[in-house]
């Protein structure tokens, strides 16, 4: 019978993490009787046994709130050679009957191999504005950061119109493009480039010159921060802001932005500036629709833990919350379709 319940969050934060939060502990007390402590800054908590009781009082007013009122941490338990062991330990030394992780592919990775070789009971919801966890169809944290996006190029245009320039926004994402091609299109961005194809960059210089020849003022460029450019000869790598690499071996991304735009006004000697939206996609309150389906997300685990039905992730199927394994988090990442693609490129000149 379990009773008490254990919650973390780890990996980059993401608007909708303290709704899934509050939604799991109001479910848990009022309809299963559990009690709740948060475990602290992800799976470090864990590994250090750091934690604070969380209550309907602890957790009411976090309805509007981004982030994570826990804390978050990029730590991966099994670097350390007995992190499994430390993870068993505390579970039983806070006295915890059931788990549940919110993270993405990092953490929930992390939760199914505690799953499944180490019987803790955990259930995990996906987590990350990159929208990349297999599994589910969509994130909680896509919605509120994809309108970032959309904003963003919407009030970037009237500065690129009024000084007729071409604007480059780099978007967050890793090596999925989903922020970028919905946020692009539905900014209306005239170029939309993303990891999932690599950047012919004398492509990109065509396209500008035909645009700037048909009479059109200024451009707006929405690129990935993950995308591979090619420069004629040959694929670039991605460019990395430092050869830092985290614990779970993801290289720190971001740059490309600058070089595109110092690149594009060179080639095509139409001014240029960039933006880096970074950090902001992931602050600030979630949107209506990512509050609601994090508060979904909650009430759906605490209902999981109540069957005891362990090593599963909630998901959206459709309009349905369902539980599915927890292994499908560690089944690489989902990435932009092609058909979506093409679809983004009739919106080009
Ligand atoms: O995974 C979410 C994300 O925002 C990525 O889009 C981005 O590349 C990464 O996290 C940044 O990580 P950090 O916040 O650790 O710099």
């Amino acid at each position: 019978m379990v009773k008490h319940v254990g919650i973390l969050t780890g990996g980059g934060d993401a608007p909708g993490l303290n709704q899934v939060i509050r939604g799991a502990v109001f479910c848990g007390i009022k309809k299963h009787n559990f009690e709740f402590i948060g475990i602290l800054d992800g799976w470090k908590g864990l590994l250090e046994g750091t934690s604070i009781p969380l209550t309907i009082d602890d957790v009411i007013d976090y309805s509007y709130e981004g982030g994570t009122l826990l804390g978050s941490s990029r730590t991966n338990p099994f670097k350390s050679e007995d992190g499994g062991e430390r993870c068993v330990m505390n579970f039983k030394g806070l006295g915890l009957d059931a788990i549940i992780a919110l993270g993405g592919e990092d953490t929930l990775g992390v939760a199914y191999k505690l799953f499944s070789e180490y019987d803790l009971p955990i259930v995990g919801a996906p987590k990350t504005i990159d929208n990349d966890l297999p599994g589910t169809d969509q994130c909680f944290g896509f919605d509120t950061s994809v309108n970032r996006v959309m904003e963003s190029i919407d009030r970037l245009r009237t500065t690129a119109r009024s000084h007729h320039r071409i604007m480059v926004v780099e978007v967050m994402g890793r090596h999925a493009g989903w922020m970028t091609l919905i946020g692009g299109v539905a900014g209306g961005a005239d170029i939309v480039l993303v990891p999932e194809e690599p950047v012919d960059l004398n492509e990109v210089t065509e396209k500008l010159i035909k645009l700037r020849a048909s009479g059109r003022k200024y451009a707006i460029i929405a690129v990935s921060e993950g995308v591979k450019i090619r420069f004629g000869e040959g694929l670039e790598d991605i460019f990395t802001q430092d050869a830092e690499v985290d614990e779970f071996g993801h290289v720190r991304l971001g740059g490309i932005g600058k070089i595109l735009a110092k690149t594009l006004q060179k080639r095509t000697n139409w001014e240029a500036r960039y933006v880096v939206l970074g950090h902001l996609q992931r602050g600030g309150p979630p949107t209506a629709l990512d509050r609601w389906l994090s508060t979904r997300f909650g009430v759906a685990i605490s209902d999981q833990i109540a069957i005891e039905n362990f090593g599963v992730m909630v998901v959206l199927k459709g309009f349905d919350i369902v539980p599915v394994s927890l292994a499908e988090a560690a089944k690489g990442i989902n990435t932009v379709p092609g058909d979506l693609i093409e679809l983004a490129k009739l919106f080009e000149m």
